[in-house]
């Protein structure tokens, strides 16, 4: 591995984050600032308040993680910063303090595919998983399986033709009355649920392919509700945990078939809602069966942090790839 130093610069979407890795001492230091209170009562991100807000934290955070990784600017050989897909606005805010500190300090910068970097996680971990492997990515904006064969040989075997599954999460979350992000909430409230009252469908789950859709278990959600004598704690933790089995189980069955079509005895899980327990759990009886090995971000580098942006750019930026002075930003952006 080459010795280059990388700073990583995370403003997709609603958290601010800086990490430093190192190609010989591995990740020095990471910092991520959630701006979940500051869109919470709009019940969603808001793309003006995100920009501001990273705007904002941003340099703080640069300077406590040069700190915590006791790193002097001079020592960093490379700068990599989430170029897409994302918040416009909010990936601008990155893009720009990124390109300005690599003009400044006479480096190269490159900008990463936010997805890309969610499915390289797993490699930060030990042991980290090795090529070629199947991934599954579940974020708040996108589910994929892919076939990875190496650094950028990605093909896609399957994708949501609609919701993502973390936004199925937040969106029933909240008609649950649960506070934006969902997920995690959703996850606590069905611990409560009783899994026999209740079940809901496992959408694509009786065709062949490999695509998902989770629009549908919204509307299920609402017709559940709708249909109950009263909306108590016990009928909103029953939905919940009808809606999270669903959404787990349909996930399980898409992986099983990947893994039987490409023969893979490698999985890899990341993205927001791989932070999910009941669906680590589900998917270990996975790995039992089928022989595969399934392989996670720790959870706090499931959600959006720079850790993995800095792990990906080291890997690009050591090939020898950045990007030129008049950078832009990739609001939508195919993996
Ligand atoms: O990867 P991520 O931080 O952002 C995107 O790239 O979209 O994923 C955020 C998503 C949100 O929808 C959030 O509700 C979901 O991941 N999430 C969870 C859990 N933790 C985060 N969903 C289910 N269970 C969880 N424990
Ligand atoms: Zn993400």
């Amino acid at each position: 591995p080459t010795p280059m130093r990388v700073l990583g610069i995370e403003t997709s979407c609603d958290e601010t984050g800086v990490a430093v890795y190192d190609g010989q001492a591995g990740l020095l230091a990471h910092r991520v600032y959630s701006q979940a209170d500051s869109h919470a009562r709009y019940g969603g991100v808001v793309p003006e308040i995100a920009s501001r807000d990273h705007i904002r934290k941003l340099l703080p955070l640069l300077d406590e993680t040069l700190q915590a990784s006791a790193t002097e600017r001079l020592a960093l050989g490379g700068v990599a910063y989430t170029r897409g897909p994302g918040l416009a606005g909010a990936l601008l805010v990155g893009a720009a303090l990124a390109r300005s500190l690599a003009y400044a300090l006479g480096i190269p910068a490159l900008g990463i595919h936010h997805m890309e970097a969610h499915l390289l996680a797993p490699m930060l971990e030990e042991p980290p998983p090795r090529f070629p492997f199947l991934a599954l990515l579940v974020s708040g904006g996108h589910t994929m399986l892919v076939q990875v064969a190496g650094v950028g040989r990605y093909r896609l075997l399957g994708e949501s033709l609609d919701d993502a599954a973390g936004e199925a999460f937040d969106k029933v979350a909240k008609l649950l009355g649960l506070d934006y992000p969902g997920g995690p909430a959703l996850e606590q409230l069905a611990k409560q649920g009783d899994p026999d009252r209740f079940r809901f469908p496992r959408p694509m789950t009786n065709r062949p392919g490999l695509d998902f859709s989770f629009s549908g278990l919204k509307t299920y959600t609402l017709n559940t509700l709708r249909g109950a004598a009263e909306f108590d704690d016990q009928i909103r933790a029953d939905t919940a945990r009808a809606f999270q089995d669903a959404v787990i189980d349909t996930l399980y069955l898409k992986c099983r078939r990947a893994l039987r079509q490409t023969g893979a005895k490698r999985l890899v899980v990341a993205g927001g809602v791989s932070a999910n327990r009941k669906l680590r759990e589900r998917l270990a009886q996975l790995a039992r069966t089928s022989g595969a090995r399934i392989y996670y971000p720790r959870i706090e580098f499931c959600t959006d942090n720079a850790a993995m942006v800095a792990y990906a750019g080291w890997l690009r930026l050591s090939a020898g790839e950045h990007d030129s002075l008049a950078f832009d930003v990739t609001a939508r952006w195919p993996l």
